[in-house]
């Protein structure tokens, strides 16, 4: 049917707007800024054009072509695909890290272990010259890449039990470097690292098994289980990496920093002092920016006044 010449084409953006009301009414965002966001990004996808060129050509007529690759990917996400396995990507700490199935999509919350690690490792005293790090659960390669490429004197030595995880973080190491500083191993939590660390980072899955099962089917369906639950309580894996944690640890000044769910800070704080075992610990929770306790830090012969790190 032809469109009588007096009403003109929609607008991209009210074609956006449409898709929005879609995305909003199939409860795959959080709210209408939420959903113009992801309809906005789809079409970037569908189009070749970044958000702001997309914003930019709103009151414009959309490309049919872009129209039509765009329904396809809106049916992938009204059907809960993470919006970041559909677009490949995701944005961590000022960089963009390929993602798809077999990765956890990196988490906004993950950024305060990024910063807390950061200034764990520019205070290390022996941060003048090699600073070894690992990165325990590394999936996408995200807090390990970010660390390395912040800072220069981290050598970070990254695991993970999944290969399916490992090729993600295989493929971001070569995208964005440094390739010579960052190792990447396979196998079980700190079991594959031969050489003493002196800052240990660790995002490990803490969802107790319970919550995992009524998780929204986007991130139970589609993120590996194993990136997620974390066993009854959440700290099964925790309590394994507590148990490995002393003959990987350097003799001198060490850091260990760990991502957790809501109600665990205490109790891997506890985990963590016993396994570093030395009697001058210090330690901290750092909360995240929605005002969560998110990390938590150990550290032990840091010189006094180094790492202030905020408590509560
Ligand atoms: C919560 S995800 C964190 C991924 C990534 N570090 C991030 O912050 O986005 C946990 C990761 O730990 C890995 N993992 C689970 N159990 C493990 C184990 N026993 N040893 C090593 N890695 C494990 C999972 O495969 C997953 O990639």
């Amino acid at each position: 049917m032809t469109r009588p010449a007096d009403r003109p084409a929609p607008t991209l953006r009210a074609r956006l707007q449409a898709a929005s009301q879609r995305l909003l009414g199939a409860h795959c965002a959080d709210d209408l800024d939420d959903a113009r966001l992801q309809a906005e990004l789809l079409y970037g996808e569908a189009a070749g054009l970044d958000r702001a060129r997309v914003i930019a050509a709103g009151g414009g007529a959309a490309d049919p072509t872009a129209l039509e690759r765009l329904e396809a990917l809106l049916l992938r996400r009204l059907g809960h695909e993470p919006l970041a396995y559909i677009l490949g990507w995701r944005e961590f700490y000022g960089l963009r890290f390929e993602v798809g199935p077999g990765c956890l999509v990196p988490r906004p919350e993950t950024e305060t272990l990024v910063e807390a690690g950061l200034a764990a490792i520019r205070e290390h005293p022996s941060a003048r010259r090699v600073v070894r790090v690992a990165d325990v659960g590394t999936g996408s390669g995200a807090v390990a890449l970010a660390v390395a490429r912040h800072a220069l004197i981290a050598k970070v030595i990254a695991v993970d039990v999944s290969t399916g995880a490992l090729a993600w973080a295989a493929r971001n190491r070569r995208r964005l470097g440094p390739m010579e500083r960052v190792v990447l191993l396979a196998g079980d939590l700190l079991e594959p690292i031969a050489e003493p660390l002196d800052v240990v980072l660790a995002n490990l899955p803490y969802i107790p098994t319970e919550e995992f099962e009524a998780l929204p089917d986007e991130i139970r369906a589609s993120e590996p289980r194993l990136a997620v639950d974390g066993g009854e309580d959440g700290l099964d894996p925790f309590r394994r990496f507590a148990s490995q944690l002393p003959e990987h640890l350097a003799d001198g000044p060490v850091a260990v920093l760990m991502e957790v769910g809501a109600g665990q800070a205490g109790t891997v704080t506890d985990l963590i002092v016993d396994a570093v075992g030395r009697p001058e610990t210090t330690t901290a929770v750092h909360r995240d920016l929605r005002g969560s306790r998110r990390v938590v830090e150990v550290r032990a012969g840091y010189p006094p006044g180094a790492g202030a790190a905020p408590g509560g």
